[in-house]
């Protein structure tokens, strides 16, 4: 089970252990629940995802899995731009230093201030829909791309499926087409074409069939419009081992596929080799974020027993949103038989707020700490103040050292928001 943690993990002495720090005084420092993100990991998994894309391309964080000034930061540090989707995320990235072509903006619903904060950093957009080439004109919008739908349903859950045919994201590909034809006559620089195919994909299937299709459409494009996507932004999706059972393929070794695959696929179609852009979110730092909650109540039913954690839908609400499975480990008590089979409650007055239904571990007692790993994209990024739980904090660990990179909020901030 160690392979799903951060490479920083190892267990010394019966305990957990992250960037060289035991999970128990991480907890006891800085609270919880608490996100713990490896440093190591971050580096690791960006620099291998930048190798993939060899030089000519582009690496794209995708921030939604999780806006941190820190974590943009020091992406950028490894040569990664940052795929922002809202003012809020923009100004993460501007706060961490991104700007210009280190951002590649998007949204199926942009509003004028958002294309001209876009056009103010001089970044690209990514254009979603028909009336957004007029406005992207007026904004003074200079680099565009156009998201086409290509009709390709991935196996992912639904509400993560968004490349197949009635989505809300893109185009499909006669619209498209005429808004590559209408930026143009706008004169908007159209620098290409971009897919994002869905999120968790579980294997290459779905973005094969995608990138196929879209060297289909732009060699469409070449022969009906005289013009050639030079840049293809295959978006992010690589999915991650949330749990044991999984079986994902690395995202590294996708992505190269991807990027070999586009090439080829442009070259069949006698298209000039295009310049591959990714924009990994989960596959960055989903595995680098190892969740830390303590235990609280424990109920043994006949029908199964229960342990609540002081967390659960409000920090993670992937179990909820998308029937997402994960693990846990005893982090002080990591070398004990695990042989009683519990499901682990959240505090919420849901039923359904369930963190993992079946987990094997050693006999729970109040107070234990356990350890939620792959926990780094899309929890905090999702979370909510739900039974006015304050959101929890975020660190960075490395070699033996932590640093706050989200503080917990307050009940005082909740207040702070009534007038
Ligand atoms: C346009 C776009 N790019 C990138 C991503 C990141 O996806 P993932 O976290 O699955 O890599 C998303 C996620 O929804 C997206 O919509």
């Amino acid at each position: 089970m160690l392979d799903l943690f951060p490479r920083s993990a190892q267990v010394a002495r019966g305990e957990l252990q992250l960037g060289g720090l035991t999970a128990a005084e991480l907890a006891e420092r800085f609270g919880t629940p608490l996100v713990v993100y490896c440093e190591e990991t971050l580096r690791a998994q960006a620099r291998a995802l930048r190798a993939a894309v060899g030089d000519g391309g582009r690496v794209f964080y995708g921030t939604k899995a999780f806006p941190n000034v820190a974590v943009l930061r020091l992406l950028l540090e490894e040569g990664i731009g940052a795929d922002v989707a809202s003012a809020g995320e923009l100004a993460f990235a501007r706060a961490a230093g991104l700007s210009g072509p280190e951002l590649v903006v998007h949204g199926n619903n942009k509003d004028e201030a958002l294309l001209s904060d876009a056009a103010a950093e001089r970044a690209p957009v990514v254009l979603d829909g028909a009336y957004e080439v007029e406005l992207a004109a007026d904004a003074g919008l200079e680099r565009v791309l156009v998201r086409v739908t290509l009709g390709v349903d991935a196996d992912t859950h639904e509400a993560i499926v968004t490349g197949h045919h009635g989505s809300k994201f893109g185009l499909p590909p006669a619209e498209a087409k005429t808004a590559v034809s209408d930026g143009l006559a706008r004169g908007l620089h159209v620098l290409g074409l971009h897919v994002h195919v869905g999120s968790q994909l579980p294997d290459f299937t779905a973005q094969a069939e995608t990138i196929r299709r879209l060297a289909a459409f732009a060699a469409e494009c070449r022969n009906e419009l005289g013009w050639e996507a030079r840049v293809v932004d295959l978006g992010g999706g690589f999915g991650i081992r949330h749990h044991a059972d999984e079986d994902v393929p690395d995202a590294v070794v996708l992505a190269t596929s991807a990027v070999g695959t586009a090439r080829a696929a442009f070259a069949a179609a006698a298209l000039p080799e295009p310049v591959v852009w990714l924009e990994p979110g989960r596959s960055l730092v989903g595995r680098a974020g190892v969740t830390l909650y303590r235990v609280g109540a424990i109920k043994r039913l006949p029908e199964r027993t229960w342990v609540a954690v002081d967390g659960g839908m409000s920090d993670n609400p992937r179990p909820q949103l998308y029937d997402a499975r994960y693990t846990a480990l005893s982090a002080a008590r990591a070398e004990e038989d695990a042989d009683d089979l519990v499901s682990v409650a959240g505090m919420h007055c849901e039923s359904g707020d369930v963190l993992i239904d079946d987990v094997v571990l050693p006999t729970p007692r109040r107070g234990d700490l356990l350890a939620v790993p792959a926990t780094g994209a899309y929890t905090l990024a999702m979370s909510s103040n739900y039974n006015g739980v304050p959101r929890p904090a975020a660190v960075l660990v490395r070699d033996g050292h932590a640093r706050l990179i989200r503080r917990r909020e307050t009940v005082d901030d909740l207040l702070a928001l009534e007038p």
